[in-house]
């Protein structure tokens, strides 16, 4: 692609133009850029591709003669671990490290900082990967659990699982034992993985033990590996449990297993997400695709190099951490941090003291996460030299422009890239945003910027049509891209209906978007019955099953509402059962309840006691109604509504709270 007309803007000299892999193009430039990338087609991947090392060359590029399930780079054989270790550690990156790993436990500094190089992660890698197959019998075919917190043994063991071709799936360890359970079930995972307990704030997170109450309803759950962690005292069943460091001591230090050779559609791993309706669906993501769209993103969003340390602050229970902790980065070499913690814990200045001591370069974190620096105050910030940080991104929800700006003025001292990346749990990896490792256009505050190359998002009205510039309307994505999804597991029929039945032929991502004259995307926020709490994805009606589970309630309409750090909370409205009373402490044991039963990121506004709901005449609760009510906005049309007096219900209960 020629870079001859390239454009240096007054718009963003801001930037030091030597952070840059190019100078800054104008909108137009990169539209034209963008225009020809899509004119190649699939084609236009091929060259993203072939930088990855392939055990077989693929045949075809893009399969699509069973849409919507794409198949990319069919023919080919590759393998996610042997591209993310075996390829560092027998090259020259072997004694580099990979991984900083630093503990949440603190006294006058962190207690513990651990290095592992690519040499160090290849042997741990390889010894799991051999304790997986010859002692569980574990292989192609397979799925296995992790339900582990940020240590290192959890890229470890998704690493091995991948080098086995065995699908993982990933617990985010903030779940409760319900979650745990019915992931492992719809997975068919026949080993779970765990620890004794976790660090969060200072506290043990009982592992074991939920998932010991887990596997009381799970049906194929054979073995649990438990790694040593906090050290107290678990129950170990009896054939069943068995302590990591006590079966890795039987195996070799220089055990190998050689890597599978996987078809590049084949599964790597199942990760469940939250939808409308239903219990989390299990997304499928192969390896070829995915791995290719990840090179592209840590080159073109986060300008990897090799003097760089990445930090990318998310879990890896989510998939920013699936993609940019583990695969991305280490493909390519980098060397990251994986912090155990809370980002404020003992102090709020707790990350800035990682970015400080461990020279980060790349910072990949969450507007969440700087509003509640932003509450804090600059003082965190300003005691630290931040100035290793290079670029930066945020990650998982809008960033709204005071954010923004606070961020980039503080920690970007305002010379640095700063983007906000959009992408979700189904596309793999990132879509939209600027790209400062290729052709970076002029950021604006809050934008998400243009699609990356190769990637067609457009913004549709209800018919399916391109919205006009400036108006708001559903986000798609046209094409078929590497990293998509293959499936939803063992539902096929559900993947049609969420993703491709709405504009037939596009991707429905279900969020609200708008598209500005200069081709950024802006996106708004869900468009579906989902609550982004912290940028944790959660669907209403899971909180609302929650809630029915406790015997105090008949019925609940759960909505989000706008919250300053959170960016948004849930926001009850439950009709309690005949003859309960109102105890005064009945909503915070429902509180406690949900966040027992569903998990921790559970956060409540307010739940209110009502004795109506409003309902469609089919007995369907309207909660695009109970969302208007609650948060001041236009109703809209109410004529499907069996009772109107609900709606006045509704409204007296948020007077009453006020
Ligand atoms: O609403 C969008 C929001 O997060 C949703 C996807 O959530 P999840 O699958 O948990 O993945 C989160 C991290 C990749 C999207 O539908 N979202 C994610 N990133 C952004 C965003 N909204 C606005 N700006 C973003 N940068």
């Amino acid at each position: 692609m020629t870079t001859q007309e390239e454009i240096n803007l007054p718009f963003n000299e801001m930037i030091e133009p030597k952070l840059l892999r190019h100078r800054v193009v104008s909108p137009q430039l990169y539209s034209e850029i963008h225009k020809r990338s899509l004119d190649q087609g699939p084609q236009f991947w091929e060259s993203v591709a072939r930088e990855l090392d392939w055990f077989k060359p693929w045949e075809k590029t893009l399969d699509d003669s069973n849409p919507p399930f794409y198949k990319w780079f069919v023919g080919g054989e590759v393998n996610a671990s042997y591209l993310t270790v075996d390829r560092h550690a027998n090259g020259w990156r072997r004694n580099k490290v990979a991984l900083i790993w630093e503990g949440e436990p603190w006294s006058d500094g962190p207690k513990e900082v651990k290095k592992l190089t690519y040499l160090d992660l290849y042997r741990e890698v390889n010894r799991v990967a051999y304790l997986l197959k010859e002692e569980y019998g574990l292989g192609k075919g397979d799925t296995m659990g992790i339900y582990l917190p940020m240590i290192p043994e959890l890229p470890i063991f998704m690493l091995a699982a991948a080098r086995l071709g065995v699908a993982f799936t990933v617990v985010f360890s903030g779940f409760s034992a319900q979650a745990v359970a019915d992931r492992m079930n719809d997975a068919e995972a026949k080993l779970l993985v765990t620890a004794d307990g976790g660090w969060r704030r200072g506290k043990v997170v009982p592992l074991k033990d939920i998932v010991d109450k887990a596997l009381e309803s799970t049906k194929t759950i054979r073995n649990v590996l438990v790694v040593r962690r906090t050290g107290q005292e678990v129950r170990m069943e009896k054939g069943r449990d068995r302590y990591l460091h006590e079966v890795l001591s039987k195996v070799p230090q220089n055990a190998y297993v050689e890597p599978e050779r996987v078809k590049s559609e084949d599964p790597l791993y199942i990760l469940y997400t939250s939808g409308t309706t239903g219990k989390p669906k299990g997304i499928v993501h192969g390896v070829g695709g995915y791995m290719t769209l990840l090179h592209a993103t840590m080159k073109w969003a986060f300008d990897i190099r090799d003097e760089d340390v990445f930090w990318c602050t998310a879990d890896i229970g989510w998939v920013t951490g699936h993609s940019y902790i583990v695969f991305g980065p280490l493909m390519e070499g980098a060397t990251e941090v994986l912090y155990e913690g809370a980002l404020d814990y003992p102090e709020p200045d707790r990350w800035v003291s990682i970015v400080e001591r461990h020279n980060v370069s790349v910072l990949y974190t969450s507007p969440t996460a700087i509003r509640t620096f932003m509450k804090y105050g600059e003082q965190w910030i300003t005691k630290h030299d931040v100035s290793s940080v290079r670029l930066m991104h945020s990650v998982g929800e809008p960033i709204n422009p005071e954010a923004w700006r606070w961020f980039f003025k503080l920690v970007g001292k305002e010379r640095i890239p700063f983007g906000s990346t959009w992408w979700m749990t189904e596309t793999g990896g990132i879509l939209i945003t600027i790209t400062p490792g290729s052709y970076m256009v002029p950021m604006k505050p809050g934008t998400n910027g243009p699609p990356i190359l190769g990637v067609a998002a457009n913004v549709y009205n209800d018919e399916g049509k391109p919205v006009p510039e400036e108006t708001k309307g559903y986000l798609v994505i046209e094409r078929p891209w590497p990293g998509m999804p293959l499936t939803i597991h063992r539902d096929p029929e559900r993947y049609v209906k969420v993703y491709w039945s709405k504009f037939p032929g596009t991707f429905y991502v279900g969020d609200y978007a708008v598209k500005d004259k200069d081709g950024y995307f802006w996106i708004l926020g869900r468009a579906d019955e989902v609550l982004k709490i912290a940028g944790h994805r959660i669907g209403t009606y899971e909180l609302e099953s929650a809630l029915i589970q406790h015997p105090a309630v008949a019925e609940a309409a759960v909505v989000g509402v706008p919250d300053p750090v959170r960016g948004e909370v849930a926001e009850a409205f439950v009709i309690l059962r005949g003859g309960t009373s109102v105890r005064p402490e009945l909503k915070e044991e429902l509180v406690k309840f949900v966040r027992e039963n569903y998990g921790p990121i559970a956060v409540f506004r307010e739940i209110h006691f009502v004795n109506k709901l409003p309902k469609t005449r089919s007995g369907k609760i309207m909660r695009r109604v109970v969302r208007a009510v609650a948060t001041g906005s236009e109703v809209g049309d109410i004529t499907s509504l069996e009772d109107e007096a609900s709606v006045e219900e509704i409204r007296k209960a948020l007077q009453e709270f006020k």
